[in-house]
């Protein structure tokens, strides 16, 4: 397999499972996004409503149904073996073939993070069901790293909507609504992924400078987005035809291209961030939730006091309080009482944030 580079990226035109074995070596990719071909007989892609079939690429490769299981088996396996640890894997599919999927990933030692469920529009036409206008995106880590998980790449953690509500709790529910791209007139892979979507797991799962693999590249759009995001991008198509009209476009991407088009989260910088806790600031944290919790403050509103209190986020807040190891009793959402596990007076020291 002859691979094509350019600066940011190397493609290989092939099978990805012989191909990865031969060309990625173990534990060196720190993100997967993929969208496997779905295994269904005869082919219901060009039922999607409104499509105009003269600007769909040909050259998609299926799977049979009946290799289906073997084959999510094999190249799920190779996926583990190159992911980096705590490096992380998006896998989007349809419900028919799910299970195999599913039952592939039970095979490996990664580990899921979340089941999301994207719903889209343009779902396959109907007449007598529902329309189904969902695919699954499985959201997994292989274990022993560090996952890369950019909680304010996209909204800050205090940007709310005039109701109260959190815009970036909103953002990572496990639904998402997004809408796929109408693109009248332009060239397209059959089930072309849209550039949302992908924007939001490289943002989440990777940094500038990461290698995003694609074992599925179709219309390349993995690739194309990871670049243009500034990161390193590898993958595989086995159609020949699919991988000839895509790899010209590909070419004419310039790193970092839409890294402008991303909105700036606004993050409110704490005085405290990012800075080790002392040890007066650990015995301060126990003294004051203890005692904002016997004056019937729920854990959550206590943490939001110590927040600005101590100037840190909730989640170092959080993590902190774990360390201390308080043994919290919850009574109708409410902290009745806490104490020390073992010893209520037991010293604590900075070894334990260590
Ligand atoms: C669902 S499409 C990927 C769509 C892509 N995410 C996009 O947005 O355009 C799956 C692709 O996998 C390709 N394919 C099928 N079997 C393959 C294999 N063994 N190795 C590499 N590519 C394969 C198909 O030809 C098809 O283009």
């Amino acid at each position: 397999m002859v691979p094509v580079e350019i600066p940011n990226g190397i493609f290989y035109n092939g099978d990805c499972i012989s191909g990865a074995k031969e060309h990625i070596p173990p534990n060196t990719i720190d993100l997967i996004i993929t969208d496997p071909p779905y295994g269904i007989n005869g082919d219901m892609l060009h039922q999607h409503y409104n499509r105009k079939e003269q600007f769909v690429v040909e050259g998609y490769v299926e799977v049979p149904e009946s290799e289906y299981g073997e084959f999510s088996y094999k190249w799920i396996q190779e996926a583990e073996r190159i992911l980096r640890p705590g490096g992380s894997i998006f896998i989007v599919s349809g419900y028919t073939n799910l299970y195999h999927i599913l039952y592939a990933l039970r095979q490996t030692k990664l580990k899921e993070i979340n089941h999301i469920i994207w719903k889209y529009n343009f779902g396959v036409y109907t007449s007598r069901k529902f329309v189904s206008s969902h695919y699954h995106i499985l959201y997994y880590e292989k274990p022993g790293g560090e996952r890369t998980f950019n909680l304010e790449s996209r909204y800050g953690t205090d940007e709310k909507l005039p109701d109260g509500s959190s815009l970036n709790y909103q953002d990572r529910e496990d639904v998402w609504i997004i809408n796929r791209e109408y693109k009248p007139g332009q060239i397209k892979n059959k089930n072309e992924l849209p550039l949302a979507l992908l924007i939001k797991m490289l943002q989440y799962g990777s940094n500038e400078g990461d290698l995003v693999c694609d074992l599925f590249l179709g219309g390349f759009s993995t690739a194309k987005t990871a670049i243009g995001l500034n990161r390193k991008a590898i993958g595989f198509e086995i159609s020949n035809q699919m991988f000839e009209t895509r790899i010209k476009e590909i070419k004419e991407i310039i790193p970092g291209n839409l890294l402008h088009t991303l909105r700036s989260p606004i993050i409110k910088e704490k005085e405290n961030q990012g800075k080790a806790w002392t040890n007066d600031e650990i015995e301060l944290l126990k003294n004051r939730f203890s005692q904002l919790i016997t004056n019937n403050t729920t854990k959550k509103e206590a943490i939001k006091i110590l927040e600005e209190e101590l100037g840190r986020g909730r989640w170092s807040i959080e993590k902190a309080l774990n360390k201390l190891d308080l043994d919290i009793k919850l009574k109708r959402g409410r902290l009745k009482g806490y104490q020390l596990k073992n010893d209520i007076n037991r010293e604590v020291t900075l070894s334990h944030f260590l």
